[in-house]
């Protein structure tokens, strides 16, 4: 119970003895139901019972075990896992280590993280999963364990990030990984990519390797990801700054690369040593290179994959895409770093024109969300466009291909909302509302970074999730209306606010670092979690990550899914008739104890994809 205190009770709370969450839309939703115990009683705002849940599964308790835990009737199956080798004579899976980089070019990339599905329109029974492969740990890429010691192992690391492309087939019920199909496909940190929309060609994307500033090698530290109205894959490149570093270790960095991240130390990752593309001392135009969107036709192996740079450069989390009234795509994208923005791309060109270069024409705009009470207010989205609102020359934007290459920089001189570091974004099938995780941010409260509004607490280490509703239901609205569905806490640990979460956290469900979201196709949403894992201190009975379903009218949350020991949950699929679910179960062990999925004595933990599915057949969360 989390009364807040600037809130009178309404009758129906009087009645009930239960709070109104202060999460609900202003009246964007037409019935508001309040749980007690676990079970839901469902009442609209003027006490009509209602008809119930979405959610048709019991929540299961938290769990620290090695393993998967899931409802009852339910079973979940390894679909790929890091390493296994995508074509009929590919090299296997080496738990030593001493594969070479080679052989990991030709195998399941490291880390899955975001993945679409693609179904053959001729076959319900086959259909192309386009996986990012996030990034991966020396730990277990190496004989030896630490950072990369040659120009070959830098590439090794290379080849197991970026995205994989493998057909799967329903047998008997079961979805199952293709070895072999001629569209399994690797896309790496050093496969040729082509630039296009207003940066392409803008000289701080040219390099001594491409003085036309239009090709560049790789993808990599590629988060999550998009699927297309249009049938296409969006990759979407995260943690790029932690890759590029400098020999000389007193670089002196201007402000932008500054606010990008760079450090000569380069995080740990430790390419520049060995591959001068990655030393800003030789190469600093590498940098501007990467932070990008990424399209990829999965159904052409041979197709080039093409940075879309009118989407914005910054670390990308995935693209949710929608469409305005008029038929125009729209893309939401949030930056996940403490105290950066979320965005949105509009296209000049409909969906249905039959152009292929819809995401190389259009406005980005970045949000400003005004505070109101009771965590909702409203918002508006501020244009990034050369030449307007101080986007010039007299402000270090001399072109649009500025304001791209820079957008944290452009979205700064606008002074759109510094966020506690956005993550997934998802639109509702239901009702077009737009979901965004707001993972934590230690920061906040420091920094210049003000207390209020979405992002309501100082040192906020749970996160919340927010969401808003465009105004008139328009994709293509320039205000909207916003309310916090979800501020996730501990009720165990701190009685009342902030700490203990709103009304829909209860010891039952709680979590901490929202992330992932998916929807499915009865508008269920999918919660899945990138935390503290310590089941202690302010984490005490939130066990390993997890992955939770939500009723959006309701705001009922149960547990779902707890993935094995260290392991994050991220990454997640339908498969067509919603009887299939694929989710990731990414760097378990990352410190160590899991030997997940195999459990052989003394082996390697291997992030996997998996397949959930019911014993009798039936739908997810039905
Ligand atoms: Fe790759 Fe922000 O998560
Ligand atoms: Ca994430
Ligand atoms: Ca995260």
């Amino acid at each position: 119970m989390h009364l807040l205190q600037d809130q009178e009770p309404t009758d129906l709370e009087r009645l009930t003895g239960l709070t109104r969450r202060h999460f609900l839309g202003a009246g964007a939703l037409g019935g508001a139901a309040l749980f007690l115990g676990g079970s839901l009683l469902a009442r609209s705002v003027n006490g009509a019972v209602g008809s119930g849940t979405l959610l048709g599964f019991d929540g299961i308790p938290a769990a620290t075990a090695d393993s998967i835990s899931l409802p009852p009737g339910y079973q979940a199956k390894v679909l790929i896992s890091w390493g296994q080798p995508l074509h009929t004579d590919g090299p296997a899976f080496d738990p030593s280590g001493n594969g070479s980089a080679a052989h990991q070019e030709a195998q399941f990339g490291d880390n899955n993280d975001g993945m679409s599905l693609f179904a053959f329109k001729n076959d319900p029974n086959r259909a192309l999963l386009a996986i990012n492969n996030e990034y991966t740990n020396y730990r277990y890429l190496y004989a030896h364990g630490g950072r990369p010691q040659s120009a070959e192992e830098v590439r090794k690391a290379l080849a197991s990030e970026g995205v994989s492309v493998i057909e799967v087939h329903r047998q008997d019920g079961h979805w199952q990984f293709v070895q072999g199909s001629p569209y399994n496909r690797r896309i790496h940190g050093n496969t040729p990519i082509a630039f296009s929309g207003p940066a392409a060609g803008h000289a701080l994307l040219k390099t001594a390797a491409d003085p036309q500033g239009l090709k560049v090698l790789g993808t990599f530290q590629n988060c999550a990801n998009g699927k297309t109205p249009w049938g296409t894959y969006l990759t979407c490149e995260e943690n790029f700054s932690d890759c590029f570093g400098s020999t000389n270790a007193a670089h002196a960095f201007d402000a932008a690369q500054k606010r990008y991240g760079a450090s000569a130390a380069s995080k740990e990752v430790d390419w520049h040593p060995h591959d001068p593309r990655f030393d800003m001392a030789h190469n600093p135009n590498e940098f501007n290179r990467h932070g990008w969107i990424v399209e990829i036709d999965p159904f052409d192996p041979a197709s080039t994959p093409i940075k879309r740079t009118a989407l914005g450069r910054f670390k990308h989390e995935n693209a949710a895409l929608a469409q305005t009234r008029d038929g125009r795509a729209v893309v939401y994208m949030g930056d996940d770093e403490r105290g950066e923005f979320i965005y949105k791309f509009v296209s000049r060109d409909r969906v249905n024109s039959g152009q292929r270069d819809i995401l190389d024409h259009g406005t980005l705009y970045v949000a400003r969300f005004d505070a109101g009470s009771q965590h909702k207010g409203q918002g508006q989205w501020l244009e990034l466009t050369h030449g307007e609102h101080g986007l010039d020359a007299g402000n270090g934007f001399a072109s649009q291909a500025d304001v791209l290459i820079h957008a944290r920089l452009a979205a700064s001189q606008r002074q759109a909302t510094r966020m506690d570091r956005p993550e997934w974004i998802v639109v509702s099938p239901s009702d077009g509302q737009v979901y965004c995780t707001l993972t934590n941010n230690s920061k906040r409260g420091e920094d210049g970074q003000p207390v209020g509004g979405p992002n309501p607490r100082a040192r906020n280490i749970y996160g919340q999730i927010l969401r808003w509703r465009e105004q008139g239901d328009d994709h293509g609205a320039m205000t909207f209306e916003w309310d916090l569905f979800a501020v996730a806490g501990n009720p165990s640990v701190h009685a009342g606010q902030p700490e203990g979460g709103s009304a829909n956290i209860t010891a039952q469900n709680m979590f901490n670092s929202p992330d992932g979201l998916g929807f499915d196709d009865a508008g269920r949403l999918w919660i899945l979690t990138d935390g503290d894992t310590s089941n202690n201190g302010d984490f005490a009975g939130m066990g390993n990550n997890q992955m939770l379903c939500a009723d959006p009218h309701s705001g009922e949350i149960r547990r779902f899914m707890v993935g094995p020991v260290g392991c994050e949950v991220t990454g997640i699929s339908f498969a067509p008739d919603q009887r299939s679910l694929f989710v990731g179960i990414q760097h378990p062990g990352e410190n160590g104890g899991s030997t997940f999925p195999e459990h052989l004595p003394g082996g390697k933990p291997r992030s996997s994809v998996m397949v959930i599915s019911r014993t009798d057949g039936g739908i997810i969360g039905a």
